[in-house]
């Protein structure tokens, strides 16, 4: 009675090992930890606790426009030529909070125009302004940004928080600056707020405190960049709210997911 007891647990378990994790994946379980073992422990440990759910969040990178999710760090840069094709105007919407002199200057994809709108509302209903102070920069305009920085604080420096040409999140046309653009605007309500809100509407927080070894730059409270809600959700739902981890993973294992994807 014992043995057949303990071999039936023993062939549930090399079951439960060997049969799907989610219906819409060809994956099982060995195979899942083993696609995230490159991942810091406290993230691996999120997806075995929840590994189901952890290809939800996959199926939902999977659906969401890829130009949304590439990754743009000091290692995989764009080229001087990429330029988004739906970049608008901010001043043209009413319920943005441009920032003064700025009118003429700042635009964004249209494709999260809906979603920063929604946030700016929903912001300025508590009495907090989501100032916008920059967002879609060129190629050649963050070369003068960089340079520009570079003859303040020197090279070395200067990298620490300004990317060079090719390298800046900005060149997407889905990063914005909030405020001041200073390490203050942690302490503001619109700072506090969109810590704790901005996922919600797509939003995430590029440079978070404490991660300049893995982000390359130091603590931007300010920044903020568009990568749809579901992709946001998932960021703060297994990858512990650290943009880069959750973009280069994908960066890396995309290819290996979507062949393992069956489709729902
Ligand atoms: N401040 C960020 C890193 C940029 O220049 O894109
Ligand atoms: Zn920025």
């Amino acid at each position: 009675m014992k043995k057949i007891i303990i071999a039936s647990l023993l062939s549930l378990a090399f079951y439960s090992c060997e049969s799907k994790v989610h219906k819409n994946f060809d994956i099982n379980e060995k195979e899942l930890i083993e696609a995230v073992s490159s991942l810091p422990q406290d993230i691996q440990e999120n997806v075995k606790a929840n590994p189901s759910g952890f290809l939800d969040g996959i199926e939902d990178l999977i659906n969401t426009s890829q130009d949304l999710l590439l990754l743009v760090d000091k290692k995989h840069n764009l080229g001087s030529d990429y330029a988004p094709e739906d970049l608008v105007l901010l001043s043209t919407y009413p319920e943005l909070f441009v920032r003064k002199g700025r009118e003429q200057m700042l635009m964004m994809r249209e494709i999260l125009i809906e979603n920063l709108i929604q946030m700016s509302k929903d912001a300025d209903k508590l009495g907090i302004e989501l100032e916008l102070s920059s967002c879609y920069r060129s190629y050649s305009t963050q070369q003068r940004t960089f340079n520009y920085w570079v003859s303040i604080d020197g090279e070395e420096i200067a990298s620490t928080y300004s990317a060079r040409p090719g390298a800046s999140q900005h060149q997407l046309g889905t990063a914005v600056d909030f405020g001041s653009i200073e390490p203050e605007y942690e302490f503001t309500p619109a700072g506090q707020w969109l810590y704790k809100n901005a996922w919600k509407y797509g939003f995430s927080l590029s440079y978070p405190k404490d991660m300049d070894a893995v982000t390359g730059y130091i603590y931007e409270i300010w920044h903020y960049r568009y990568i749809g809600r579901e992709a946001a959700a998932f960021e703060v739902a297994f990858f512990n709210r650290v943009q880069q981890y959750m973009l280069e993973f994908w960066h890396y294992n995309k290819d290996f997911f979507i062949e393992k994807y069956i489709g729902a």
